[in-house]
């Protein structure tokens, strides 16, 4: 064996066999650290099995559906596409104190419950909590948690994870976090680029030799999307993420990547004082009871392979200030920026010296074009003081003003239906913006 030393960017995960005083990825400046890591000699073609090196045929490659266990919550086997596959390498992200360690304290406590043909332990390691945190914990969402076959450690050395884990041989293994894995092999703080990818690296090859699944917990900071945990996402199988506002109830975990299975769907929860609740039918979670104001329109977006009904709630009043407030929650702000733009040119409202304000109801975050129109139909229902009532908005508005044809349209109106909403405003019976405006 000998020992390689490598130094990795502690902002991007750039790594060079060099030191370097800056990282010509990122740029930064002495982000570099050294990371030692044992090598045994590179093997030959030869010393491989020779079945491995074998080109063959796609007739000769069997296939056999994999082997997946469920979570026991149909939400996240959805998301995951019908449970955890065996072997695979699941990150799942979302801001701090979102919920995402009591998620997978319930997933373990319920696996190891279920009564799987491989009898065998959940192993939750957790390198933040001590073990009588987590018994809290267990406290507050389980009534029952007597089972031998949910183990708990709290402990974050890497290296001597990956030994207790390939004695204990578990069915499923979750460490909470990432961040906080250090192995004494590099230099480095817990949480810095080597540390994670190192801890990762070590924890896939036991998942892929072993085949255990492995959950990994990675807190994710607005700003940290791509620093952190996210680094890890081109290593890992599948990459999850926990969304939510902290103030609202609501969550929504949605899969960015999956080798085995759907990227962007979505399973929606709500955290309770005695833990997450699946919500298998989110209809009216997005919509608040009362539907009589002005300011307020219901969009229907697409998230993954659902339609939800959530309503826009929007503000506008007259502004005191030089450069009038435009503020966005849940939707992106530089969107908001243009339909201002369009609803000023197309629509001629006089918005120029007004506020604006902008939420999604429930803390969803929205990205569907689709939801276009709806923000504008609010901002104009609140501008004249006009509730628009029992309509659906559905079109995406392009920078001419004119209401665009957006993906899976019928399935949406559909959805919309089937709740009782019978007027439909999309790109089917208007073509702009202004049309639409003029006939309110
Ligand atoms: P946690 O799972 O610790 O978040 P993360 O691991 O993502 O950092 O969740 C923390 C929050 O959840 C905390 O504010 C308390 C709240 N909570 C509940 O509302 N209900 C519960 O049953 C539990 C265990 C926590
Ligand atoms: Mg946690």
């Amino acid at each position: 064996m000998r020992s390689i030393s490598s130094f990795v960017c502690q902002e991007c995960g750039y790594s060079s066999a060099q030191f370097l005083g800056k990282c010509p990825e990122c740029g930064m400046w002495n982000s570099l650290r050294e990371f030692k890591s044992e090598k045994g000699k590179a093997k030959s073609a030869k010393q491989i099995q020779s079945n491995d090196i074998t080109p063959r045929t796609l007739g000769e490659i069997l296939y056999e559906e994999k082997q997946r266990l469920s979570t026991t919550i149909s939400e996240l086997d959805g998301v995951l596409g019908g449970g955890i596959v065996a072997g695979s390498v699941t990150l799942l992200a979302g801001d701090p104190g979102i919920g995402k360690s009591t998620l997978l304290l319930q997933v373990g406590l319920a696996i190891a419950h279920a009564k799987t043909p491989r009898d065998s332990v959940v192993l939750y390691i957790s390198g933040e909590e001590s073990a009588e945190q987590i018994k809290l914990r267990a406290n507050r969402i389980a009534s029952n948690f007597s089972s031998k076959n949910f183990l708990v450690l709290s402990l974050s050395d890497t290296d001597a994870l990956v030994e207790v884990i390939q004695e204990t041989k578990p069915q499923l293994v979750i460490i909470d976090s990432i961040q906080a894995m250090e192995s004494t092999n590099l230099e480095g703080l817990s949480g810095s680029v080597g540390q994670v990818r190192y801890a990762a690296s070590q924890f896939i090859k036991i998942a892929k030799t072993l085949h255990i699944p492995f959950i990994l917990v990675g807190h994710v900071t607005k700003e940290g999307m791509v620093a952190g945990p996210m680094v890890l996402s081109h290593m890992v199988d599948t990459v999850l993420f926990f969304e939510g506002e902290k103030t609202t109830s609501t969550r929504i975990l949605r899969g960015l990547k999956n080798r085995f299975g759907p990227v962007d769907e979505v399973g929606v929860f709500i955290m309770e004082e005695g833990g997450i609740k699946e919500v298998k039918n989110p209809n009216n979670l997005f919509i608040s009871e009362e539907k009589k104001s002005a300011g307020s329109v219901l969009v229907a977006t697409l998230e993954g392979t659902r339609t939800f009904l959530v309503e826009i709630q929007s503000l506008v009043v007259f502004s005191k200030l030089p450069l009038p407030r435009r503020v966005a929650i849940g939707i992106d702000p530089r969107r908001l920026e243009l339909l201002l733009a369009i609803l000023q040119k197309h629509a001629k409202l006089p918005l120029g010296t007004m506020d604006v304000f902008v939420n999604v109801a429930g803390g969803l975050k929205l990205s569907d074009p689709a939801c276009d129109l709806g923000i504008c139909l609010a901002i104009f229902s609140s501008l004249k003081n006009k509730a628009i009532t029992k309509t659906i908005a559905i079109a995406e508005v392009g920078l001419l003003g004119e209401l665009r044809m957006v993906g899976s349209l019928e399935k949406r109106i559909k959805e919309a239906q089937k709740l009782g909403f019978k007027n439909v405003i999309s790109s089917k019976n208007y073509k702009t913006l202004s049309k639409v405006i003029d006939s309110l």
